[in-house]
Protein backbone atom coordinates (compact mmCIF):
# COMPACT_ATOMS: atom_id res chain seq x y z
CA UNK A 1 0.00 0.00 0.00
CA UNK A 2 2.99 2.37 0.82
CA UNK A 3 4.53 1.35 -2.06
CA UNK A 4 2.00 2.28 -4.31
CA UNK A 5 1.06 5.52 -2.84
CA UNK A 6 5.05 6.85 -3.39
CA UNK A 7 4.78 5.86 -7.00
CA UNK A 8 1.03 8.29 -7.33
CA UNK A 9 3.18 11.16 -5.65
CA UNK A 10 5.57 10.10 -7.67
CA UNK A 11 3.71 10.34 -10.77
CA UNK A 12 1.93 13.46 -9.72
CA UNK A 13 4.82 15.30 -9.34
CA UNK A 14 6.15 14.63 -12.87
CA UNK A 15 3.36 15.55 -14.24
CA UNK A 16 3.10 18.94 -11.85
CA UNK A 17 7.22 19.10 -13.19
CA UNK A 18 6.03 18.19 -16.96
CA UNK A 19 3.35 21.26 -16.36
CA UNK A 20 5.51 23.94 -15.01
CA UNK A 21 7.61 22.78 -17.93
CA UNK A 22 5.23 24.05 -20.38
CA UNK A 23 3.63 26.84 -18.94
CA UNK A 24 7.81 27.78 -18.51
CA UNK A 25 8.33 27.37 -22.09
CA UNK A 26 5.49 29.06 -23.59
CA UNK A 27 6.35 31.98 -20.90
CA UNK A 28 9.87 32.61 -22.54
CA UNK A 29 8.20 32.78 -25.47
CA UNK A 30 5.17 34.97 -24.96
CA UNK A 31 7.18 37.34 -23.03
CA UNK A 32 10.26 37.16 -25.92
CA UNK A 33 13.06 36.04 -22.70
CA UNK A 34 16.16 34.02 -24.23
CA UNK A 35 18.37 32.96 -20.77
CA UNK A 36 21.78 31.00 -20.95
CA UNK A 37 21.54 27.45 -20.01
CA UNK A 38 23.37 28.50 -16.45
CA UNK A 39 20.73 31.30 -16.15
CA UNK A 40 18.24 30.06 -16.92
CA UNK A 41 17.76 27.24 -14.13
CA UNK A 42 17.30 30.59 -11.84
CA UNK A 43 14.81 32.10 -13.74
CA UNK A 44 12.78 29.32 -14.23
CA UNK A 45 13.01 28.51 -10.49
CA UNK A 46 11.56 32.20 -9.77
CA UNK A 47 8.99 31.73 -12.32
CA UNK A 48 7.66 28.58 -10.86
CA UNK A 49 7.78 29.82 -7.57
CA UNK A 50 5.49 32.74 -8.73
CA UNK A 51 3.11 30.66 -10.52
CA UNK A 52 2.33 28.64 -7.00
CA UNK A 53 2.10 32.36 -5.56
CA UNK A 54 -0.67 33.53 -8.24
CA UNK A 55 -2.72 30.23 -8.35
CA UNK A 56 -3.27 30.54 -4.36
CA UNK A 57 -4.16 34.16 -4.67
CA UNK A 58 -6.71 33.76 -7.42
CA UNK A 59 -7.77 31.05 -5.06
CA UNK A 60 -8.43 32.43 -1.95
CA UNK A 61 -8.91 36.27 -3.07
CA UNK A 62 -12.08 37.77 -4.27
CA UNK A 63 -10.86 41.51 -4.22
CA UNK A 64 -8.46 41.47 -6.63
CA UNK A 65 -6.22 39.23 -9.76
CA UNK A 66 -2.62 38.50 -10.52
CA UNK A 67 -1.62 37.02 -13.36
CA UNK A 68 1.88 36.50 -15.49
CA UNK A 69 3.78 39.48 -16.86
CA UNK A 70 7.27 40.47 -17.45
CA UNK A 71 8.04 41.22 -14.01
CA UNK A 72 7.04 37.34 -13.11
CA UNK A 73 10.71 36.03 -13.47
CA UNK A 74 12.45 38.97 -12.39
CA UNK A 75 14.92 38.99 -9.66
CA UNK A 76 14.75 40.70 -6.60
CA UNK A 77 17.37 43.27 -7.26
CA UNK A 78 15.72 43.86 -10.71
CA UNK A 79 12.36 44.97 -8.93
CA UNK A 80 13.93 46.87 -6.68
CA UNK A 81 15.46 49.30 -9.52
CA UNK A 82 11.67 49.85 -10.36
CA UNK A 83 11.09 51.35 -6.96
CA UNK A 84 12.87 54.58 -6.93
CA UNK A 85 11.24 57.04 -4.63
CA UNK A 86 13.26 58.62 -2.01
CA UNK A 87 11.08 61.61 -0.77
CA UNK A 88 12.38 64.33 1.19
CA UNK A 89 10.85 66.13 3.93
CA UNK A 90 6.92 67.12 3.33
CA UNK A 91 6.85 70.97 4.02
CA UNK A 92 4.26 72.27 3.00
CA UNK A 93 4.23 76.21 1.32
CA UNK A 94 0.54 77.14 1.03
CA UNK A 95 0.63 79.91 3.15
CA UNK A 96 2.54 82.13 0.40
CA UNK A 97 0.22 81.45 -2.06
CA UNK A 98 -3.12 81.53 0.15
CA UNK A 99 -4.07 77.77 -1.64
CA UNK A 100 -5.60 76.80 1.35
CA UNK A 101 -8.15 79.84 1.17
CA UNK A 102 -8.94 78.21 -2.33
CA UNK A 103 -9.38 74.81 -1.17
CA UNK A 104 -11.66 75.27 1.63
CA UNK A 105 -14.11 76.72 -0.73
CA UNK A 106 -13.94 74.18 -3.27
CA UNK A 107 -14.22 71.48 0.31
CA UNK A 108 -17.44 72.67 0.39
CA UNK A 109 -18.29 71.52 -2.84
CA UNK A 110 -20.25 68.00 -3.51
CA UNK A 111 -17.53 65.79 -5.41
CA UNK A 112 -18.68 63.18 -8.26
CA UNK A 113 -18.86 59.81 -7.29
CA UNK A 114 -16.35 58.73 -9.20
CA UNK A 115 -13.72 60.53 -11.80
CA UNK A 116 -11.52 59.02 -14.65
CA UNK A 117 -8.75 60.75 -16.58
CA UNK A 118 -7.95 58.18 -18.33
CA UNK A 119 -9.83 59.03 -20.86
CA UNK A 120 -8.94 62.53 -21.27
CA UNK A 121 -6.14 63.66 -24.07
CA UNK A 122 -4.25 65.34 -21.94
CA UNK A 123 -2.88 62.37 -20.54
CA UNK A 124 -0.06 60.74 -22.76
CA UNK A 125 -0.12 56.85 -23.01
CA UNK A 126 1.86 55.22 -19.95
CA UNK A 127 5.54 55.10 -20.20
CA UNK A 128 8.07 53.02 -19.13
CA UNK A 129 11.21 53.50 -16.98
CA UNK A 130 13.33 50.62 -17.44
CA UNK A 131 15.70 49.42 -15.33
CA UNK A 132 16.05 52.98 -13.76
CA UNK A 133 14.88 54.03 -10.76
CA UNK A 134 13.12 57.00 -12.31
CA UNK A 135 9.47 57.21 -11.04
CA UNK A 136 9.78 60.11 -9.35
CA UNK A 137 10.69 62.23 -13.00
CA UNK A 138 7.82 60.48 -14.72
CA UNK A 139 5.52 61.12 -12.12
CA UNK A 140 6.37 64.82 -11.90
CA UNK A 141 6.17 65.03 -16.05
CA UNK A 142 2.81 63.49 -16.30
CA UNK A 143 0.72 66.08 -14.37
CA UNK A 144 2.99 68.91 -15.54
CA UNK A 145 1.68 67.26 -18.89
CA UNK A 146 -1.70 67.36 -18.23
CA UNK A 147 -1.57 70.56 -16.37
CA UNK A 148 0.06 72.44 -19.09
CA UNK A 149 -2.86 70.28 -21.88
CA UNK A 150 -5.57 71.38 -19.91
CA UNK A 151 -4.20 75.21 -19.98
CA UNK A 152 -3.54 75.60 -24.23
CA UNK A 153 -6.14 72.26 -25.43
CA UNK A 154 -2.57 70.95 -26.78
CA UNK A 155 -1.61 67.66 -25.82
CA UNK A 156 2.13 67.43 -24.78
CA UNK A 157 4.83 65.02 -24.08
CA UNK A 158 7.84 66.49 -21.72
CA UNK A 159 10.85 65.15 -21.05
CA UNK A 160 11.85 62.33 -18.26
CA UNK A 161 15.12 62.27 -19.30
CA UNK A 162 15.69 65.92 -18.55
CA UNK A 163 15.26 65.69 -14.92
CA UNK A 164 16.80 62.49 -14.43
CA UNK A 165 20.36 63.53 -15.91
CA UNK A 166 20.48 67.25 -14.57
CA UNK A 167 18.37 67.82 -11.64
CA UNK A 168 20.78 67.98 -8.94
CA UNK A 169 18.12 67.89 -6.00
CA UNK A 170 17.42 64.26 -7.46
CA UNK A 171 19.31 61.03 -7.52
CA UNK A 172 18.98 59.75 -11.30
CA UNK A 173 18.34 56.22 -11.85
CA UNK A 174 19.38 56.18 -8.15
CA UNK A 175 16.04 57.64 -7.29
CA UNK A 176 13.98 60.90 -6.31
CA UNK A 177 11.37 63.34 -5.24
CA UNK A 178 8.71 64.63 -7.74
CA UNK A 179 8.02 67.66 -5.89
CA UNK A 180 12.14 68.26 -5.88
CA UNK A 181 12.05 67.84 -9.79
CA UNK A 182 9.36 70.42 -9.82
CA UNK A 183 11.62 72.83 -7.80
CA UNK A 184 14.31 72.33 -10.51
CA UNK A 185 11.89 72.37 -13.61
CA UNK A 186 10.71 75.63 -11.94
CA UNK A 187 13.91 77.31 -11.90
CA UNK A 188 15.41 76.26 -14.54
CA UNK A 189 12.40 77.71 -16.77
CA UNK A 190 10.50 74.61 -17.86
CA UNK A 191 10.60 71.29 -18.94
CA UNK A 192 11.69 70.57 -22.53
CA UNK A 193 9.61 68.07 -24.42
CA UNK A 194 10.49 64.32 -24.78
CA UNK A 195 11.07 64.79 -28.32
CA UNK A 196 13.71 67.19 -28.27
CA UNK A 197 14.76 64.79 -24.92
CA UNK A 198 14.09 61.44 -25.60
CA UNK A 199 14.45 58.89 -22.33
CA UNK A 200 16.85 56.47 -22.69
CA UNK A 201 17.66 55.31 -19.17
CA UNK A 202 15.72 52.85 -19.04
CA UNK A 203 18.05 50.43 -21.17
CA UNK A 204 21.20 52.22 -20.49
CA UNK A 205 20.03 51.71 -16.63
CA UNK A 206 21.95 55.31 -15.81
CA UNK A 207 21.65 58.66 -15.95
CA UNK A 208 23.69 60.45 -18.66
CA UNK A 209 25.23 64.21 -19.08
CA UNK A 210 22.46 66.90 -18.99
CA UNK A 211 21.62 68.06 -22.40
CA UNK A 212 19.13 71.00 -21.06
CA UNK A 213 18.71 73.35 -23.72
CA UNK A 214 15.80 76.36 -23.44
CA UNK A 215 14.99 75.94 -27.40
CA UNK A 216 12.16 73.30 -26.45
CA UNK A 217 10.09 74.53 -23.22
CA UNK A 218 6.90 72.45 -23.24
CA UNK A 219 5.46 73.61 -20.36
CA UNK A 220 6.47 76.01 -17.00
CA UNK A 221 5.45 75.87 -13.64
CA UNK A 222 3.85 78.70 -11.46
CA UNK A 223 3.08 76.78 -8.38
CA UNK A 224 3.38 73.40 -6.75
CA UNK A 225 2.64 72.26 -3.17
CA UNK A 226 1.76 69.19 -1.54
CA UNK A 227 -2.01 68.55 -0.31
CA UNK A 228 -3.05 69.51 3.11
CA UNK A 229 -4.01 67.94 5.34
CA UNK A 230 -2.85 64.64 4.95
CA UNK A 231 -3.61 61.54 4.94
CA UNK A 232 -7.24 62.63 3.74
CA UNK A 233 -8.67 61.11 1.49
CA UNK A 234 -11.39 63.63 0.58
CA UNK A 235 -8.87 66.55 0.49
CA UNK A 236 -7.10 64.67 -2.32
CA UNK A 237 -9.97 63.33 -4.02
CA UNK A 238 -10.68 67.41 -4.15
CA UNK A 239 -7.58 68.36 -5.46
CA UNK A 240 -8.16 65.39 -8.30
CA UNK A 241 -11.31 66.90 -8.95
CA UNK A 242 -9.99 70.46 -9.54
CA UNK A 243 -6.49 70.66 -10.55
CA UNK A 244 -6.18 66.96 -12.16
CA UNK A 245 -3.97 64.04 -11.53
CA UNK A 246 -2.15 63.55 -8.72
CA UNK A 247 1.35 62.75 -8.21
CA UNK A 248 1.52 60.26 -4.80
CA UNK A 249 4.62 58.13 -3.52
CA UNK A 250 3.64 54.36 -1.96
CA UNK A 251 4.74 51.45 -0.33
CA UNK A 252 5.63 48.55 -2.76
CA UNK A 253 5.09 44.84 -1.53
CA UNK A 254 6.22 42.08 -3.38
CA UNK A 255 2.91 41.00 -4.77
CA UNK A 256 1.80 44.39 -6.37
CA UNK A 257 4.08 43.18 -9.47
CA UNK A 258 1.80 40.77 -10.13
CA UNK A 259 -1.29 43.05 -10.44
CA UNK A 260 -3.55 42.17 -13.28
CA UNK A 261 -7.36 43.27 -12.12
CA UNK A 262 -9.37 43.54 -8.93
CA UNK A 263 -8.91 46.36 -6.25
CA UNK A 264 -5.49 46.19 -4.47
CA UNK A 265 -4.91 45.59 -1.05
CA UNK A 266 -3.12 43.87 1.44
CA UNK A 267 -3.02 43.97 4.96
CA UNK A 268 0.58 44.23 5.30
CA UNK A 269 0.63 46.99 3.37
CA UNK A 270 -1.29 49.49 5.87
CA UNK A 271 1.78 50.98 7.32
CA UNK A 272 2.11 53.25 10.46
CA UNK A 273 5.17 55.66 8.92
CA UNK A 274 4.81 57.63 6.20
CA UNK A 275 8.29 57.82 5.18
CA UNK A 276 8.34 53.89 4.36
CA UNK A 277 7.48 54.45 0.79
CA UNK A 278 9.54 53.14 -2.14
CA UNK A 279 7.71 54.04 -5.83
CA UNK A 280 6.25 57.11 -7.49
CA UNK A 281 3.06 56.71 -9.05
CA UNK A 282 -0.06 59.14 -9.80
CA UNK A 283 -3.51 59.23 -8.77
CA UNK A 284 -5.69 59.95 -11.68
CA UNK A 285 -9.32 58.75 -10.62
CA UNK A 286 -11.24 57.00 -7.92
CA UNK A 287 -14.52 55.08 -7.74
CA UNK A 288 -16.15 52.81 -5.72
CA UNK A 289 -16.91 48.53 -7.10
CA UNK A 290 -20.32 47.66 -7.19
CA UNK A 291 -20.98 45.03 -4.45
CA UNK A 292 -21.33 41.16 -5.52
CA UNK A 293 -22.62 38.51 -3.62
CA UNK A 294 -19.12 38.16 -2.11
CA UNK A 295 -17.33 41.23 -1.76
CA UNK A 296 -18.57 44.26 -0.22
CA UNK A 297 -18.59 47.77 -2.39
CA UNK A 298 -14.64 49.18 -2.11
CA UNK A 299 -13.93 52.48 -2.60
CA UNK A 300 -10.87 53.14 -4.97
CA UNK A 301 -8.05 55.12 -6.87
CA UNK A 302 -7.16 54.66 -10.26
CA UNK A 303 -3.22 54.58 -10.29
CA UNK A 304 -1.00 55.60 -13.23
CA UNK A 305 2.26 53.23 -13.28
CA UNK A 306 5.52 54.01 -15.01
CA UNK A 307 5.99 50.08 -15.81
CA UNK A 308 4.88 50.14 -19.30
CA UNK A 309 1.11 50.09 -20.78
CA UNK A 310 2.01 45.77 -20.95
CA UNK A 311 1.52 45.76 -17.19
CA UNK A 312 -1.51 45.98 -14.62
CA UNK A 313 -4.69 46.78 -16.80
CA UNK A 314 -3.19 48.87 -19.49
CA UNK A 315 -0.57 50.42 -17.00
CA UNK A 316 -2.84 50.94 -14.25
CA UNK A 317 -3.83 49.40 -11.29
CA UNK A 318 -6.93 49.76 -8.71
CA UNK A 319 -6.54 50.21 -5.04
CA UNK A 320 -7.90 50.59 -2.27
CA UNK A 321 -9.18 54.03 -1.11
CA UNK A 322 -10.00 56.08 2.36
CA UNK A 323 -7.44 53.52 4.64
CA UNK A 324 -4.23 55.41 3.27
CA UNK A 325 -3.45 51.75 1.97
CA UNK A 326 0.52 51.70 1.07
CA UNK A 327 0.64 55.24 2.25
CA UNK A 328 -0.55 56.43 -1.15
CA UNK A 329 -2.59 59.29 0.62
CA UNK A 330 0.37 60.13 2.49
CA UNK A 331 2.07 61.86 -0.51
CA UNK A 332 -0.28 63.90 -2.95
CA UNK A 333 0.69 67.05 -4.31
CA UNK A 334 -0.63 68.94 -7.18
CA UNK A 335 1.38 71.49 -9.96
CA UNK A 336 -0.15 74.21 -11.42
CA UNK A 337 1.39 75.85 -14.97
CA UNK A 338 2.24 79.44 -16.28
C1 LIG B 1 -3.47 86.17 0.49
O1 LIG B 1 -4.64 86.59 1.13
C2 LIG B 1 -4.47 87.83 1.81
C3 LIG B 1 -5.76 88.10 2.62
O2 LIG B 1 -6.91 87.77 1.88
C4 LIG B 1 -4.19 88.92 0.76
O3 LIG B 1 -3.98 90.17 1.41
C5 LIG B 1 -2.91 88.53 -0.01
O4 LIG B 1 -2.67 89.45 -1.03
C6 LIG B 1 -3.05 87.14 -0.60
N1 LIG B 1 -1.78 86.72 -1.18
C7 LIG B 1 -1.71 86.19 -2.42
C8 LIG B 1 -0.33 85.78 -2.85
O5 LIG B 1 -2.67 86.00 -3.14
C1 LIG C 1 24.58 61.42 -13.14
O1 LIG C 1 25.64 60.50 -13.10
C2 LIG C 1 26.89 61.09 -12.82
C3 LIG C 1 27.93 59.99 -12.95
O2 LIG C 1 27.54 58.83 -12.30
C4 LIG C 1 26.88 61.73 -11.45
O3 LIG C 1 28.10 62.35 -11.18
C5 LIG C 1 25.77 62.78 -11.43
O4 LIG C 1 25.65 63.33 -10.14
C6 LIG C 1 24.45 62.17 -11.84
N1 LIG C 1 23.47 63.22 -11.97
C7 LIG C 1 22.28 63.13 -11.41
C8 LIG C 1 21.35 64.25 -11.65
O5 LIG C 1 21.97 62.17 -10.76
C1 LIG D 1 18.56 72.88 -28.89
O1 LIG D 1 17.51 71.99 -29.25
C2 LIG D 1 16.98 72.24 -30.53
C3 LIG D 1 15.76 71.34 -30.70
O2 LIG D 1 16.06 70.03 -30.35
C4 LIG D 1 18.05 72.04 -31.58
O3 LIG D 1 17.53 72.33 -32.86
C5 LIG D 1 19.23 72.96 -31.28
O4 LIG D 1 20.29 72.70 -32.17
C6 LIG D 1 19.72 72.79 -29.86
N1 LIG D 1 20.72 73.80 -29.54
C7 LIG D 1 21.83 73.49 -28.91
C8 LIG D 1 22.76 74.65 -28.64
O5 LIG D 1 22.11 72.37 -28.55
C1 LIG E 1 -10.13 65.98 5.99
O1 LIG E 1 -9.90 67.35 5.86
C2 LIG E 1 -11.08 68.14 5.94
C3 LIG E 1 -10.69 69.58 5.62
O2 LIG E 1 -9.65 70.04 6.42
C4 LIG E 1 -11.70 67.97 7.30
O3 LIG E 1 -12.91 68.71 7.38
C5 LIG E 1 -11.98 66.51 7.57
O4 LIG E 1 -12.43 66.33 8.87
C6 LIG E 1 -10.72 65.67 7.33
N1 LIG E 1 -11.07 64.27 7.43
C7 LIG E 1 -10.38 63.44 8.18
C8 LIG E 1 -10.83 62.02 8.17
O5 LIG E 1 -9.42 63.80 8.85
Amino acid sequence: MKFYLAILIFIVAVAIADQDDDLWKSYKKKFGKRYKPEKEIVRKKKFVKKLRAIEKNNRENKKWQMGQNKFTDFTDDEKKVLRGTKMSKRVPKTIENNETIIIDSLLKRALPTSIDYRRWKCLQPVKDQGQCGSCWSFAANTALEFSQCRKTGTAVSLSEQMAVDCDSYNLGCNGGDFTLAWQYIQEKGGAMISSSYPYVSGTTQTNGTCKFNNSAIGAKISFYDWTMPYPNATVSMTYLVNYGPLPTAMKVLDSLFDYVSGVYSDPACIVANDYDIDHAVVIVGYGTTAATSTVPAIPYWIVRNSWGANWGNKGYFLIQRGVNMCNIESWTAYVKVV
